[in-house]
Formats: C-alpha cells, sequence, structure tokens
C-alpha cells in the first residue's frame, strides 16, 4: 500500500463510527446521486447481479444496490477495516450474499467477472494515472454485458469553477445543519482528494474500452458516470 492508501485508510478508519451521521448534510444532494447511480444499474430488479462496491465503506451505496435488486450478490472491498466493521453491522440480515475484502482496490486483484462493478466517492483518492489503470482492471472484470458506475467528487471543469462548487457545497452542508466538526472532519479529509474534471474521466472510460460512456448526473463537485463493456 503506497503512503497516500496508508493515509486514506488512517483516516476514514478515524470517522467510521460518525461516517454515516452527517452523510445527508456533507453530500447536499443525496438522494438524487446516489438514485442516479442505482438507476445506472440498467438490469431487471430480479437479476442475481454479481456486483463488487470499490470503496465501499460503511456500505451506503451496497445497501442501495442490495435493496433495489433483492437477488444480488455483493462484494464490498475497502481498505479501511473500521469502515467495513460498520458495513457488516449493515448488512447483517443478508449476510449470507455479502462478501467483504479488506484491500487496497488499486493494487489488490479485482477478481470477477462481475455484472456490476460500483463505486462512491473512492476513486477520486487515487492519481489520475491510478484511474485510468483502474478502468482499464475494471473494464476486463466486467461479465460482457456488464456496466461500471461511479458516483464520485469531481474537480470543476475550470479553477473558477472549482472554486465556486466548493463554496456552494459548504453552503449547502451548512444550511442542512451539519456539525461544524463533521464538516472540519470533512475538508481535513480532503487534502488527500485527488479530483479530476467529469470530462477527463469519460475520456479515460472510453480510452479503457468502455462503451455508451455517459454523465447520469451532476451537481456541483459530485457526478455519476460510467459505461459498458461489450456484450
Ligand atoms: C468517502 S468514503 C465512501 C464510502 C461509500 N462508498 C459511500 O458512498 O458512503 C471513501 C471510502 O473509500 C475507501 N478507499 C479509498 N481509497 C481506497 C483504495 N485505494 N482501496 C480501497 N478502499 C479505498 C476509504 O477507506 C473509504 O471507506
Amino acid at each position: 500500500m503506497c503512503a497516500i492508501e496508508a493515509n486514506v485508510r488512517a483516516a476514514f478508519d478515524l470517522t467510521a463510527t460518525a461516517y454515516d451521521r452527517a452523510r445527508r448534510q456533507l453530500v447536499p444532494c443525496f438522494d438524487a446521486f446516489y438514485r442516479a447511480a442505482v438507476e445506472a444499474l440498467d438490469f431487471p430488479a430480479g437479476a442475481p447481479l454479481a456486483t463488487l462496491d470499490l470503496g465501499a465503506g460503511t456500505g451506503l451505496l451496497a445497501g442501495f444496490v442490495a435493496t433495489a435488486f433483492p437477488s444480488a450478490r455483493l462484494t464490498l472491498i475497502d481498505v479501511a477495516p473500521e469502515m467495513l466493521a460498520r458495513a457488516r453491522e449493515r448488512f447483517a440480515p443478508i449476510i449470507d450474499r455479502v462478501r467483504f475484502v479488506t484491500a487496497d482496490y488499486a493494487a489488490a486483484p479485482l477478481e470477477g467477472p462481475y455484472d456490476a462493478i460500483v463505486s462512491a466517492l473512492s476513486i477520486h483518492h487515487l492519481e489520475d494515472d491510478e484511474k485510468r489503470a483502474l478502468f482499464r482492471r475494471i473494464h476486463a472484470a466486467l461479465k460482457p454485458g456488464g456496466v461500471f458506475v461511479d458516483a464520485d467528487q469531481v474537480a470543476g471543469a475550470t479553477p473558477a469553477l472549482e472554486r465556486r462548487n466548493k463554496a456552494q457545497w459548504i453552503a449547502r452542508a451548512r444550511a442542512l445543519g451539519v456539525l461544524e466538526d463533521d464538516l472540519a472532519g470533512a475538508i481535513g479529509r480532503m487534502k488527500f482528494d485527488r479530483p479530476a474534471t467529469v470530462a477527463a474521466h469519460l475520456r479515460w472510460l472510453g480510452e479503457a474500452g468502455f462503451e455508451s460512456v455517459d454523465c447520469a448526473f451532476k451537481d456541483g463537485m459530485f457526478a455519476v458516470f460510467g459505461g459498458w463493456r461489450g456484450a
């Protein structure tokens, strides 16, 4: 594990207990953001989707997927064991269809093949060359006809838009009543962020071999994008 991943792991291990409490304030578009990610999984509701969640944390996105697809089998990978410990509690009622892997997904084998690979608010911690390498490995780990959906934090298209997005995010989180400690914690963790623009993500997905690459949702610094592996 490289130094930055060790730092990311330590930061999220520290925040694991309080993590879920502040999500709706720290992701002001929470409902639309996660809904867009799940709706991008264009499969029948009864499909027994083999699904991998990269940087699953406490299992928020995987939980929405498990609800939308009650027969899905889920693999949750995260570098922070304390975050996965919270996820184990969340999934206790359906533990027989969930697998937990404590690892750095930038280095560990993704295994598979999967019908769907999803991720929320995690891949932006990687450097751009690591994102591109990961996209190629995700493409290879999908079944033909499988989909990759990344609901992530993105950079503004220009420095001015980046400043505006960040200022709007802070204002909206405060308007939603975020605790100043939670906001300060989130701002502190941003030193590990390496967000890229939506345009760069879409280009890299195409270069990795994905088809029908698109951005399904964008609200300031939050976006949902992805693509399909050809059948
Ligand atoms: C902001 S949390 C998001 C958690 C969850 N996906 C959600 O939507 O709430 C980011 C998670 O990604 C994990 N993470 C970041 N880089 C990682 C890596 N290279 N390998 C595995 N997990 C990673 C962190 O440990 C953390 O749990």
